[in-house]
């Protein structure tokens, strides 16, 4: 079979059915290993990829070793992400030497780049297949080609439509991610997202609605809305609805659970959106709000859209109508040329808001992003120390902000046991802060009320009342 084939498979139904019945005549029941790296959207995609799987009849392992299918999802945002995909293949070798009918699959956002699927065939030829972005249900038909002899099946094209009949296998019985709309529109001059995800589709509001009743029924505590840029969710569909129109009809849905959502870019964040975290019952009373930096010359650079000034009116907004409000961000350290000045006002834009958390990174230069043309005179040194100072600060900050909770009463989602204090358990406020206290582990997945009596540095402690 040519490649030229794969564009006349038969559709991913059959395939499904067909590769079932291949995985049927096998002695035992073959065990897939699924891995999502990078962001919470790509996690729901592999959630995507699982539930194919087991319609196809895999089982699943945690442990590579003992798995027929192994699949990697990977992310393309930074470098150090690529590397340790490739780090990983690098390790699986001997397991394909071992176990030629091992089949090995690499998709997501690396693969959707012409270089990295080009590299992987070259210098990893023991992958069997290569998937681009997006392309869920693509699966089944790559599988169908690899199960009829095709040797390093390759499409890297970004499919666009959405897979609204996938079920995924998710992996919490309480928090769900639940993707309202893929891609990005967006084009900030590092980011290599809106090349490897295509352009901004949202799902229909009563195919989103019903997801999320359907999970509430099932006993989901925690609903986590997922897109790149949530807020320009609706403007693409026949009859456009905004996200936070669709926040208040998600918030009529009767029950106790929370939900989230991000990420949400400043530049069209309204007060409509603020408004709708302060009034609708079942939203967390946390906004993620990636800045990525406080100069108003490096913002433009970014292609970010807003100034320093717009993001400072939306805190005071909000924070006008709640002063405790939890908001938390992104930031990047060290982005083309970057001035001492520029950093400088990083530092106060931290300062000014007081992240009750934050997402830092190194610039990670991106082939083919208008930022990776951009020249830039700052050493790696000076950029890796600039990220130290940064997180000094926040860490004051974070201690500074904790204190403010104790005393307090916290509706608390238990979500696990401590991994450093045996006997304790572990969960989220609604503000997002983590919560530790002693108890059981019948507790995860339900809501507990705790008084807090300690903060700490990343963290507040108390008791179940
Ligand atoms: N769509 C989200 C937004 O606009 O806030 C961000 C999604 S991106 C997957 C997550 C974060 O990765 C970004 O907010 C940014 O801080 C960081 N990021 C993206 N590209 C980067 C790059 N080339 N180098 C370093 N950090 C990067
Ligand atoms: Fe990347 Fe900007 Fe799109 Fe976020 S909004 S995914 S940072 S291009
Ligand atoms: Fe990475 Fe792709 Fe997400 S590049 S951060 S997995 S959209």
């Amino acid at each position: 079979m040519q490649n030229l084939e794969l564009e006349n498979l038969p559709s991913p139904e059959v395939c499904i059915k067909e590769v079932g019945k291949w995985i049927a005549s096998y002695p035992e029941q073959p065990l897939a290993y699924l891995h999502s790296f990078g962001c919470q959207l790509n996690v729901a995609d592999g959630e995507k990829l699982s539930g194919i799987l087991k319609q196809m009849g895999y089982g699943f392992t945690d442990d590579v070793t003992k798995a027929s299918l192994i699949l990697y999802n990977t992310c393309a945002v930074r470098e150090n992400a690529e590397d340790r995909v490739f780090g990983t293949l690098g390790s699986i070798k001997k397991l394909k030497q071992e176990n030629p009918a091992l089949i090995i699959c690499v998709t997501g956002c690396m693969t959707a780049q012409k270089q990295v699927a080009d590299k992987i065939k070259k210098s990893y030829r023991y992958v069997d297949i290569v998937l681009g972005s997006s392309a869920v249900s693509r699966l089944a038909q790559m599988l169908y080609a690899h199960m009829h002899g095709l040797k390093h099946a390759q499409d890297i094209e970004t499919y666009l439509d959405i897979p609204e009949d996938l079920e995924p296998l998710r992996e919490s019985t309480f928090k769900a991610a639940v993707p309202i709309m893929y891609g990005c529109n967006n084009f900030c001059t590092y980011c290599i997202v809106p090349y490897v995800r295509g352009r901004e589709r949202s799902r229909q509001p009563e195919k989103i609605i019903s997801e999320v009743r359907k999970l509430i029924q099932d006993g989901y505590k925690e609903i986590m809305l997922l897109g790149q840029n949530v807020n320009s969710y609706g403007k693409d569909l026949e009859t456009p609805v905004s996200f936070p129109e669709l926040l208040r009809e998600i918030d009529k849905i009767p029950g106790e659970y929370w939900i989230r959502f991000m990420s949400s870019h400043p530049k069209d964040a309204s007060p409509e959106l603020m408004d709708a975290l302060l009034e609708c019952e079942h939203l967390a009373k946390h906004l993620h709000l990636p800045v990525q930096s406080g100069s108003n010359e490096i913002l433009k650079r970014m292609n970010r859209r807003y100034t320093v000034e717009k993001y400072l009116s939306q805190v005071d907004y909000i924070r006008s109508k709640d002063p405790d409000f939890s908001l938390t961000t992104d930031l990047i350290v060290g982005f083309p040329d970057e001035s001492e000045e520029d950093f400088q006002a990083t530092l106060n834009i931290i300062s000014k808001v007081r992240y009750d958390n934050m997402y830092s990174f190194i610039y990670s230069k991106r082939t083919g992003t208008k930022a990776s043309l951009m020249p830039d005179s700052i050493s790696d040194s000076e950029k890796s120390q600039r990220m130290q100072r940064l997180l000094a600060l926040q860490r004051e900050i974070a201690v500074e902000n904790n204190k403010r909770f104790i005393g307090r009463t916290l509706t608390v989602l238990c979500d696990g046991e401590s991994k450093k204090r045996l006997g304790n358990m572990t969960g989220r406020s609604s503000e997002n802060i983590l919560v530790e206290f002693a108890g059981t582990p019948d507790l995860i997945g339900r809501f507990v009320r705790i008084k807090v009596t300690e903060s700490h540095n990343n963290m507040v402690c108390g008791y179940i009342l």
